[in-house]
């Protein structure tokens, strides 16, 4: 049962001044922070999973032997196991490091729980910022990548457990998703209000319900509010479906709640290659309303990173800002603070190149998971499934690109009929930045292009489609370390033609024999041969009703029904896989689409390895 403090004896733990920190950083020793997968590490920057809350609880993963391996560690200085982003960081003095954020955290007491929980209960957001992928928001993952939705894993136990956490909790710091909008992340502010516990929420401000209002009614609750323009045009082209008014009269309204109540409003900013031209107005904006500012490193997507520029590119961005200094002179102390770290750290990219350090932060395309290979999508569908997928690709080639220190391409290495995948000539790429990479090599002219398959948060792996006149071409990047330096591989693939299909299902079928039929408007509009048809136990009757191509199939044959398996490898081909206890073996392969749907069919050869 929840605890409920009545309003007027609440109280909010004092956070008592930690002594000068002498560990490299306090995380591991008070915090968990957990993601909208589950997974739980120190903190978010940190790439050690420590558990995950959907088999573990909260309990068993603070008091696990990963994080306990990891004190040791950090006890030590040695910031090996996981937390190369802060050795990064560090490079340029232990102030620019996101561990400092942790050393006023209050140590707790031995065999005490954490006094700090970082939660994204789940991805739910109604935005699609162009920086942001669709982990962090379920409309990008609708809308933009067409993935499925994330399976909602902060239910009622992992809510009860922050729960009985709470007495020992001197802050819960909740993101998402967007927090302010996801029952689970309302439902932990009332613990949080419940038990006195201060609650700090990264917010993208767009969200200001009656119901938000009243929970932000009380002290101990700070807002991040997470801006990334100052003029309506950079923020709304950012910020995709926010809006820059509305997002003035909910600081207006934050601000009043939080100054009644003294609590904080601060910022956070994401500075990258569309709005650094904005960073100095962006200070000054800030400073005038009295917000501070928190700068976002953003590393990925690379794109947008300005840390992925070129060291000429970078450069000219560093001299531009510089040159825009005195603006910032003029600033009150904390707003110039923000201005000298992220000019530091891109200062220290451009400095140090990429190095060790500097390789586990491709952003998302995480090379400390090097010796991952690449998804292969045959992997996980049935045998006869993945035999065809393997027989059935299309033409194929690959474009690999060695990167020099500085993320500029070395050289290209290509095979195939490169002309067939309107890719250019890969000599220009030669020196070009590896972040222009990807917007030269993306099908010219093709607003159409999306990102259609898995984009694998582990592996350094993205899928594309495009359209384009001779197919849907698809293409998989990936980057990976090789020896000393990094390679971006690109992957092309068109679909495979009829002969194609043809083929592949014939050298399926034992003596390259095949039924075809057609469907149309749920009925079979053509079938034949015949007698091959009436030999495989089909019924080759044109006019029959059937909606899936297996109707033709299964009712012949059907007592006993056969073992059965249908997979889809690639969109809109379904390969079927039917067998019976007396070892009639069938392999159907059907292009399914709304105008009519083509099947062939064919006698499965035996074993796995036939021609
Ligand atoms: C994922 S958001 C979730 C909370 C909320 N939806 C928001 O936008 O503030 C948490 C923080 O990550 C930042 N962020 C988003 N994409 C990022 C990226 N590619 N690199 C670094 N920070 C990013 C956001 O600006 C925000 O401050
Ligand atoms: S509001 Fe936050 S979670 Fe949503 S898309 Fe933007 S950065 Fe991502």
């Amino acid at each position: 049962m929840r605890r409920v403090i009545p309003r007027g004896v609440r109280r909010l733990r004092a956070r008592t001044a930690p002594p000068e920190p002498t560990l490299a950083c306090r995380a591991p020793f008070t915090s968990l922070h957990v993601d909208q997968f589950g997974d739980t590490r120190p903190c978010c920057q940190s790439s050690r999973v420590l558990g995950n809350v959907a088999d573990q609880t909260l309990d068993e993963i603070w008091t696990g032997e990963s994080l306990a391996e990891l004190r040791t560690a950090i006890a030590e200085g040695d910031l090996s196991l996981g937390c190369e982003h802060c050795e990064w960081a560090g490079r340029g003095g232990r102030e620019t490091t996101y561990a400092v954020r942790f050393d006023r955290d209050r140590l707790p007491e031995p065999d005490a729980g954490p006094t700090r929980l970082e939660l994204a209960p789940s991805n739910a957001c109604n935005l699609q910022c162009t920086m942001c992928n669709g982990d962090w928001s379920s409309s990008i993952r609708l809308h933009r990548e067409k993935r499925p939705a994330l399976p909602r894993l902060f239910g009622d136990r992992q809510l009860a457990e922050v729960a009985a956490l709470a007495d020992g909790l001197d802050e819960i710091h909740l993101f998402g998703g967007e927090p302010l909008l996801m029952p689970e992340g309302l439902r932990l502010l009332d613990i949080a209000a419940d038990t006195g516990t201060r609650a700090v929420i990264t917010t993208n401000g767009s969200v200001f319900t009656p119901r938000v209002e009243a929970l932000l009614d009380r002290p101990g609750i700070d807002l991040v509010v997470s801006v990334d323009g100052t003029s309506p045009e950079v923020y709304e082209s950012i910020r995709c479906g926010a809006n820059w008014a509305a997002l003035q009269e909910h600081l207006d309204r934050f601000q009043e709640l939080a100054a009644a109540h003294g609590n904080r409003v601060d910022l956070a900013h994401c500075l990258m290659t569309s709005n650094w031209h904005e960073f100095p107005d962006h200070l000054r904006w800030a400073a005038g309303r009295g917000l501070g500012v928190y700068v976002n490193d953003v590393l990925s997507p690379i794109e947008v990173s300005l840390h992925h520029l070129s060291p000429p590119e970078l450069d000219a961005v560093v001299r531009a800002l510089r040159a825009r200094q005195a603006e910032v002179d003029e600033l009150p102390e904390p707003w110039r603070a923000t201005w000298a770290g992220a000019l530091e750290r891109l200062e220290q990219t451009l400095r140090d190149g990429v190095d060790g350090g500097r390789h586990a932060h491709l952003g998302q395309l995480t090379a400390s998971h090097a010796d991952a290979a690449a998804p292969d999508a045959s992997a996980t569908l049935s045998p006869v499934a993945a035999r065809l997928h393997a027989r059935y690709l299309g033409p194929q080639t690959s474009v690999v690109l060695v990167l020099d220190d500085d993320l500029l391409v070395r050289t290209v290495r290509a095979d195939g009929d490169l002309a067939r995948f309107e890719l250019g000539d890969l000599d220009r790429l030669v020196g070009q930045p590896s972040a222009a990479v990807r917007t030269l090599l993306d099908a010219p002219d093709r607003p159409d292009a999306r990102t259609v398959l898995e984009w694998h948060r582990d592996l350094a792996v993205e899928e594309r489609r495009y359209d384009l006149p001779a197919g849907t071409r698809s293409e998989r990047r990936t980057i990976a370390p090789a020896g000393d330096h990094l390679e971006l591989r690109f992957d092309y693939w068109l679909p495979p033609t009829d002969a194609d299909e043809d083929a592949a299902i014939r050298s399926m079928a034992v003596d390259g024999a095949i039924v075809e039929l057609v469907i149309e408007d749920g009925r079979v509009a053509a079938i034949g041969p015949d007698d091959l048809a009436r030999d495989l136990g089909l019924r080759p009757e044109v006019g029959l009703e059937c909606t899936m191509p297996t109707d033709i199939v299964v009712p012949a044959l059907a007592d006993p029904p056969p073992a059965f398996s249908a997979e889809e490898i690639e969109p809109g081909l379904v390969a079927v896989d039917l067998l019976w206890p007396d070892g009639h073996h069938l392999v159907v392969l059907a292009r399914v689409s709304a105008e009519r749907t083509f099947v062939r069919v064919g006698r499965a050869k035996p074993g796995p390895d036939e021609g």
